[in-house]
């Protein structure tokens, strides 16, 4: 509705300069909207110069992966685990990648610089998958070596609106070091990916590098969606809007905790509650890809954790688990479906584990869970 709203609102006073060729890097209107908004809501340190426009970070990935080898960074580390399609992507845009580990901290900083990369992809504020965010000690430690290298971070902020543990929600990385590192955010999870928008707040001499860049590519993101995007901002709305869902997706959280205490007790929920998925550890004797076909044959898709490890066999078995779409009650429906498979894998092994209440109900009361990375 808000959308809606601010759309109308647009068109309304659109006349011949606000249907012109935008700039490249983004209306002036809005980058100085985002400006403001990033640095208010994620402490980002950035300016009308600094910031771009783009179609989703994967527009700005990619621009970003024809940048650096002008720099002479030809390969990029990223996180093990990691979000698969990226890795694929990044290197069909022509960077190699180097996976680097992760600990409870976040990214291994001595294995990244026995790499020798001089770029890192990382999610600091909520790892993907694994949800895990990196600890203030990691975060000085990533930093001193973006400074040692003279290399870049890029910091994908992907959910970075949603937290929702006890403990206080960090900022971005970027604030620490604004010309180590590349601030990358998102309107897929706080509104739609359908709409395609995304922002960069970069170092200040990467900025005419990657307008520059970017004009082979296309003559900027549509002005229309741009205007509206920044009455969002300043007339308050979004913030509204973030308010609205971020107590919907909150709801789920709980209720998806509570469901995983009650009928998985099993499995542990790795890192903060944050986001719109979480990363469920399963015990060493669980076998994630039978479980995962399992829970889909009882209507609930989840994804095994190795789907995204990118050096097998070093972590427990896992899933990662989408709630942000589904009813309050289908969660813990979701859950019950996975226990059931669990204990069907188990009993079919001849063992007879979990503990805790059985209860039977029919298949086609169950609910998918989605994920939609
Ligand atoms: C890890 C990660 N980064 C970034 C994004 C957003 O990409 P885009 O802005 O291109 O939709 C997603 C998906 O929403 C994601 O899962």
């Amino acid at each position: 509705m808000e959308w809606l709203a601010c759309y109308r609102t647009v068109l309304a006073a659109a006349g011949r300069d606000e249907l012109d060729y935008p700039k490249v890097a983004g209306l002036p209107l809005l980058r100085d909207s985002l400006a403001g908004y990033l640095g208010r809501v994620r402490g980002v340190r950035s300016s009308v110069e600094t910031v771009m426009v783009t179609a989703g970070f994967a527009q700005g990935l990619s621009l970003l992966c024809e940048a650096l080898p002008r720099f002479g960074i030809r390969k990029l580390a990223i996180e093990d685990p990691g979000h698969n399609n990226q890795r694929r992507f990044i290197e069909e845009c022509g960077m190699r990648t180097v996976p680097v580990p992760l600990d409870g901290e976040g990214v291994d900083v001595d294995r990244l610089a026995a790499t020798g990369a001089r770029a890192v992809l990382v999610t600091p504020a909520h790892q993907f998958p694994t949800g895990i965010t990196m600890s203030p000690a990691r975060r000085q430690a990533l930093v001193r070596w973006a400074q040692d290298v003279d290399g870049l971070i890029i910091e994908d902020d992907y959910d970075g609106e949603f937290w929702f543990d006890q403990s206080h929600r960090p900022s971005s990385l970027q604030e620490l070091a604004p010309d180590q590192v590349i601030y990358a955010g998102t309107a897929s999870k706080a509104l739609v990916p359908g709409l395609r928008l995304g922002w960069l707040a970069v170092p200040p001499h990467l900025s005419a590098l990657l307008s520059k860049v970017r004009s082979r590519h296309d003559l900027g993101s549509d002005g229309i969606t741009q205007r509206a995007f920044s009455e969002l901002i300043t007339s308050g709305m979004l913030d509204r809007h973030l308010r609205r869902v971020r107590s919907r997706y909150r709801s789920r959280r709980e209720a998806f905790t509570q469901a995983v205490e009650l009928h998985l007790p099993c499995a542990g929920i790795v890192g903060s509650s944050a986001g719109l998925h979480a990363y469920l550890q399963l015990p060493a004797d669980i076998e994630e890809s039978p479980l995962v076909e399992a829970a889909l044959r009882r209507s609930v898709l989840v994804h095994g954790g190795k789907r995204y490890q990118f050096t097998p066999g070093e972590r427990p078995p896992a899933l990662v688990v989408g709630y942000s779409t589904l009813p309050l009650a289908g969660i813990a429906e979701s859950m019950f479906a996975i226990r059931d498979a669990v204990d069907e894998q188990r009993a079919a092994r001849g063992r007879f584990a979990t503990g805790g209440p059985v209860a039977h109900r029919r298949a086609g009361q169950r609910k998918a869970v989605h994920s939609r990375s």
